[in-house]
């Protein structure tokens, strides 16, 4: 009778991280239209960048189509959502024309970052926008205006090799999900070449990130191994990863579920930091949680540095149907 006793580890656990309340609205969307209109919805580009959540919602009668043309014809009365990173303006022009109804899921505050990029052109600036080449996010703001007044820059190379046309006038917006800190070395590059380039009246990067972002930086100094859990699609939570290998996590990793952890290069660690991308549903998390409890004696010590209390209201087309909790 042999007792094994478990290694001890401490299990540094974020907070605020998982679900923002864009995430949390947009598959609400999905949820309530199913209700209303019954199946099948579809919703076009993955709701949220996570594979469990779009799975659920398949399970439940949604069907994920890429382009609006995927629809057949006998289903063009079901209505269609667009994705919580919002659409270039041609997408819901383009469901006009085939008749389509749709329900727009993009977060309100990627509506916001559209509003700002939209007054910076009417106020006659050229706009920059920093963010990652093809995030259908990043492609959503882009197509607010017309082709080639956006102009993309990423890195602080691009933002050295950037030549605009009238370096006097712009304006600049930014993806909601980068690195605070990458994206404030960016914005200085720019400014420093071009003094009269017009901020966003409110920044662009989200609550939501900023928030799981710091609260990262709280928890990954002396960590051993600090996981997110989130899809490698998933900007936000790739920026996580950075962050606590920046903040002096010994390694890192992006989990999207429990059974993709590989034990034997985990290895013997005493210190894990825990935390979730915003579109990464809670349910995951506990399944780490109890995967590192069966095989270490782990003690749960949280890093809150924020609280949130963000609710956004779903369409008004679906406020008055019953959310009933399943
Ligand atoms: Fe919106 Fe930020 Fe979440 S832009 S969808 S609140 S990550």
């Amino acid at each position: 009778n042999i007792q094994v006793t478990k290694p001890a580890l401490s299990i540094r656990l974020c907070g605020p991280r998982g679900f923002c309340a864009g995430v949390d609205r947009a598959i609400q969307i999905v949820v309530l239209a199913l209700k209303q209109y019954g199946a099948p919805v579809y919703v076009r580009h993955e709701i949220v960048h996570n594979r469990y959540v779009v799975e659920g919602l398949e399970a439940k009668g949604a069907v994920f189509v890429e382009e609006l043309h995927e629809i057949p014809e006998e289903h063009r009365q079901q209505p269609v959502v667009f994705s919580a990173h919002g659409v270039p303006k041609s997408v819901p022009e383009d469901a006009q024309a085939r008749n389509l109804f749709y329900l727009d899921a993009t977060c309100p505050l990627v509506s916001k970052v559209h509003k700002q990029a939209m007054r910076h052109q009417r106020l006659g600036r050229h706009v920059v926008l920093i963010g990652h080449a093809g995030h259908p996010e990043v492609i959503g703001t882009m197509g607010q205006l017309p082709e080639g007044t956006v102009s993309l820059v990423d890195t602080i190379a691009d933002a050295e090799a950037y030549m605009p046309e009238d370096p006097d006038n712009l304006g600049y917006v930014t993806q909601t999900t980068l690195s605070v800190d990458d994206t404030a070395g960016v914005i200085a590059k720019l400014q420093e070449r071009f003094p009269n380039l017009t901020a966003p009246a409110a920044d662009s990067i989200c609550y939501a990130t900023t928030n799981r972002q710091e609260a990262v930086k709280e928890a990954a100094p002396g960590c051993d191994l600090f996981i997110v859990v989130g899809a490698p699609n998933s900007s936000n939570s790739k920026r996580l990863v950075e962050v606590a290998l920046r903040a002096g996590a010994k390694r890192s990793l992006l989990v999207q579920r429990a059974s993709e952890l590989n034990w034997d290069e985990i290895g013997n660690i005493r210190t894990l930091g825990l935390s979730a991308g915003a579109s990464a549903p809670e349910v995951i998390v506990d399944e780490i949680i109890a995967a590192f409890k069966e095989r270490f004696a782990a003690e749960i010590e949280l890093a809150i540095t924020a609280e949130e209390t963000e609710n956004f209201l779903v369409n008004r087309e679906l406020r008055s149907v019953p959310l009933t909790v399943e």
